[in-house]
């Protein structure tokens, strides 16, 4: 197992490229199930979740088509060619519980599943009763047998219906992706109300309509499907990644660094910047230099010119994205608000502030770590409540081995800032609390080690070649390596 060390107290500063996103490509990947056509996406992240459901997609019969040459990394073709497996197992599942969103599609195209229960995970338990329950309302006939679940379309198919798909904390992100997967194709019109909101359904719902699908709603706590009878192939860009921009703003933030993002999808993170600005960080929108960008592009990953949407002005503008400050001014013509390229830097003390995660729009859940290791170093007492996950605080113990002053109290952590963090060895949890830890680490006078990266580098790519690039003191070391280094240096 991999770890990272870290010499803390580098600024950051330089240009990134945001990459495509792994929350909407999970769902959009597994929407190839729903046509035997064709479907190409674009900006995949190569990341090993992405491996993971390619991996079980190929075992689902929808195996990737060759890849042409004039194809860069990132484009991922796949193509359903055998539909008589439609078993995702529970050594797949286990690894990469997203892998439930499989679910909806066979069964809608095949009109029968086998998906194993993911079970939870360490951010807490992950239950999928909302799944059923939207999949049970267009008819599907669910049982649950030796830990799968076995979903079957009766004989006159799923049926259009109205579904109330909220539950005790809220909507369901992937289970309103299901449901929207199989009411693509059933008979009739389907509402489902307290629909997920967030931008990576948005995303699906975009492509799904590209293959055929009549949605209306998408984004919006109300979505309207009326189904159709067949989906066609289509090629499509993945959105990119708003938890990863988040992240690289908090890299920049945490380090009072002067960072440039290409690829922000600025229009989807509202909430992180509004509060990334209430804690004193700016995020200002400039215009995105193409000749620039194309030198920032991660190496040996050239891209097609579909996967960035760059504005043609050149002149700059900048105006604030978040709240306060100018209104964002485009910058010239074709401003995409889910592409645009925003330049981060911060005032030298940061305030504290309180937030609390929501379903989107509100605090995304997903940069609830990154944002606290930010806080431990503000003036002042800050609060941050959890609401989506209630055990996904695994990060707390760790930061408190750097030096932070936290206390849980159940779902809130009450941060007492601090002037400074110490390096220590910390033990990554999930996928989020490494990227906290990680970003701490920069931050941290002294050394950091963040053991168990696998986690990491479930859903960020080569995190610590792109944080070099901006200036960071961040290696990859093979655990053992390190512990050999160690002894040898103690004895
Ligand atoms: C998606 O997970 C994301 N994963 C998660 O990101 C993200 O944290 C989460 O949405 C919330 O935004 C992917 O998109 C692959 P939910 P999902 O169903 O869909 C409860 C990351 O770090 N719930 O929206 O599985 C659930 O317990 C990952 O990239 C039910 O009660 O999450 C939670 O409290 C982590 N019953 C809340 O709803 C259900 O049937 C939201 O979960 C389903 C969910």
């Amino acid at each position: 197992m991999d770890t990272f060390v870290i010499d803390g107290g580098r600024r950051l500063s330089g240009r990134v490229r945001i990459n495509g996103s792994k929350n909407a490509a999970l769902p959009i990947l597994a929407a190839a199930l729903l046509t035997t056509e064709p479907v190409t996406i674009h900006d995949v992240p190569a990341l090993d979740d992405i491996a993971n459901m390619i991996r079980l997609l190929a075992q689902l019969g929808c195996g990737q088509v060759a890849q042409g040459a004039e194809d860069s990394a990132g484009v991922i073709r796949l193509q359903t060619t055998d539909e008589s497996i439609s078993h995702a197992p529970y050594e797949i599942v286990r690894t990469m519980r997203a892998s439930i969103c499989t679910l909806g599609p066979l069964l809608a195209k095949r009109g029968y599943a086998r998906v194993s229960l993911p079970g939870g995970c360490s951010i807490g338990e992950r239950p999928v009763d909302l799944h059923l329950r939207g999949l049970r309302a267009l008819g599907a006939e669910i049982t649950l047998e030796a830990g799968d679940i076995i979903a079957r379309v009766p004989a006159g198919g799923l049926k259009g219906t109205t579904i109330f798909l909220g539950g005790a904390n809220g909507s369901t992100v992937l289970g309103t992706t299901n449901v929207m997967c199989a009411a693509s194709l059933a008979k009739g019109t389907t509402i489902i109300e307290c629909a997920a909101c967030e931008p990576e359904v948005v995303d699906l719902a975009k492509l799904l309509i590209k293959m055929g699908a009549k949605i209306s709603g998408a984004g919006s706590p109300r979505i309207v499907i009326e189904g159709v009878t067949q989906l066609g192939g289509a090629t499509y860009v993945v959105m990119p990644d708003r938890i990863e921009a988040g992240t690289f703003m908090i890299a920049a933030a945490i380090t009072n660094g002067d960072m440039i993002l290409d690829n922000c999808p600025t229009d989807a993170m509202l909430a992180p910047i509004y509060w990334l600005e209430a804690a004193g960080v700016h995020v200002q929108q400039v215009a995105p230099l193409a000749a620039t960008i194309a030198n920032t592009l991660p190496a040996g990953r050239p891209r097609g010119g579909s996967s960035l949407s760059l504005s043609s002005g050149s002149t700059s503008t900048n105006g604030s994205v978040g709240g306060g400050g100018s209104g964002g001014g485009g910058a010239g013509g074709g401003d995409d608000p889910l592409r645009r390229c925003v330049r981060v830097t911060t005032e030298r003390v940061l305030k504290s502030v309180d937030v609390t995660t929501q379903p989107h729009p509100g605090f995304p859940t997903d940069l609830q770590a990154q944002f606290m290791a930010l806080l431990c170093l503000a003036d002042g007492n800050s609060v941050v409540t959890e609401r989506i996950f209630q055990d996904r605080f695994l990060h707390v113990a760790e930061l408190s081995r750097m030096g932070a002053k936290l206390v849980r109290q159940g779902s809130t952590v009450i941060i007492t800032g601090v002037r400074n963090l110490v390096g220590a060895p910390v033990m990554a949890s999930d996928l989020r609390a490494s990227a906290g830890l990680v970003l701490a680490g920069l931050a941290a006078e002294g050394t950091t080690c963040v053991n168990r990266v696998y986690h990491l580098d479930r859903g960020y790519e080569r995190m610590e070649e792109r944080l070099r690039s901006l200036g960071a003191s961040i290696a990859r070391v093979d655990e053992k390596e390190l512990a050999a280094k160690n002894i040898a240096a103690v004895s």
